[in-house]
């Protein structure tokens, strides 16, 4: 459902510009095969100027052939009940061997965005799969969390979400992310000078975002899939073109070297600027206090327990699950 959302956009130019064509590389399985096959005849039927090739395939070592994104949505999505955790090792499969896939015959400037749940962690396994892309073009979406905070943070404020900026989603892509709201801005003010309501922010509006896809998938019985696609048309959007001037977007990448203090060996989103060449850095000038520091904590925590019970898929030594 995502993809056939996100497909239109891609090809219509929407993402990588009108002046880009793309060449689209479907990747089903067996049993979502006739499905693909629809889905292709329905691009093709569109008649897109700009959408040069549609292939489908169920084989990674093919479908993958010198890609320059991959764009990874197809995993087992949490139903109702059901937390990211119950997904690791259900998933992470698919991703050593999409990593594997990659790592073989992929273009080696790859750039790979994780969405299948829970996809930090799946990022991290399709990472050490693929030892010959660098670790860095390896995003888990958390753009959609993002898109969630502006929204919300507008809504109270009473402004139109493009007055919102700065908006940083840090950690895992789970209901222990950390909306940042400390360094966040609405009309380029902090967003603690416009909404006083600090109570509401720190409990509420967190709140709200961390468990705003489980709240979704009670309510329509499955996953987010608009709104995903949009986020991920966004993610691509934010590493294509450049950043504005002041401002910055969250994405989950490799934490090797960061400034933050966060643990390394993890993917974990953090704010990042890009000069619109597909790469990214991370975004230095950052304030912390002691709640967000805490709260970072609480989701590097977690992310590192997901690691220990996917060590068997890392390559790094026996599965530990707390
Ligand atoms: C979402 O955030 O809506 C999706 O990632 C679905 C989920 O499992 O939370």
């Amino acid at each position: 459902m995502i993809s056939n959302h996100l497909l239109f956009k891609l090809a219509s130019g929407e993402v990588f510009g009108p002046d880009q064509p793309v060449a689209l590389k479907l990747l089903g399985s067996e049993r979502s095969f006739q499905a693909l096959e629809g889905v292709a005849m329905e691009l093709e039927d569109s008649l897109f100027p700009l959408l040069r090739e549609v292939s489908i395939g169920i084989d990674p070592y093919e479908v993958f052939q010198d890609v320059e994104w991959a764009l990874l949505i197809g995993a087992k999505p949490r139903g109702p009940g059901m937390e990211r955790a119950d997904l690791l090792d259900l998933n992470g499969q698919i991703f050593v061997e999409q990593g594997k896939a990659l790592n073989a015959v992929a273009s080696h400037n790859v750039k790979v965005i994780v969405v299948g749940n829970p996809c930090n962690t799946n990022a991290l396994i399709c990472l050490k799969n693929a030892p010959n892309i660098p670790a860095k073009n390896f995003h888990a979406l958390t753009r959609l969390d993002e898109n969630r905070a502006k929204c919300q943070l507008a809504l109270k404020a009473g402004v139109f979400y493009d007055k919102v900026s700065n908006v940083t989603i840090w950690g895992n892509h789970s209901t222990t992310q950390v909306p940042d709201f400390l360094n966040a801005r609405i009309n380029s003010l902090p967003v603690k000078e416009v909404i006083k309501d600090h109570k509401w922010l720190e409990e509420e509006f967190t709140e709200l975002i961390q468990k705003r896809g489980g709240l979704l998938i009670k309510k329509w019985g499955r996953s987010s899939a608009a709104s995903t696609a949009m986020s991920i048309a966004d993610a691509i959007k934010s590493l294509v073109t450049p950043t504005p001037e002041g401002d910055w977007f969250s994405s989950a990448v490799y934490t090797n070297g960061n400034p933050y203090g966060i643990a390394e060996d993890l993917v974990f989103s953090m704010p990042c600027r890009s000069k619109g060449d597909g790469d990214y850095e991370l975004v230095k000038d950052i304030q912390f206090d002691d709640y967000l520091r805490k709260r970072i904590k609480k989701s590097e925590a977690e992310l590192l327990a997901e690691k220990r019970c996917v060590a068997h898929l890392t390559g790094q030594g026996i599965a530990v699950c707390d």
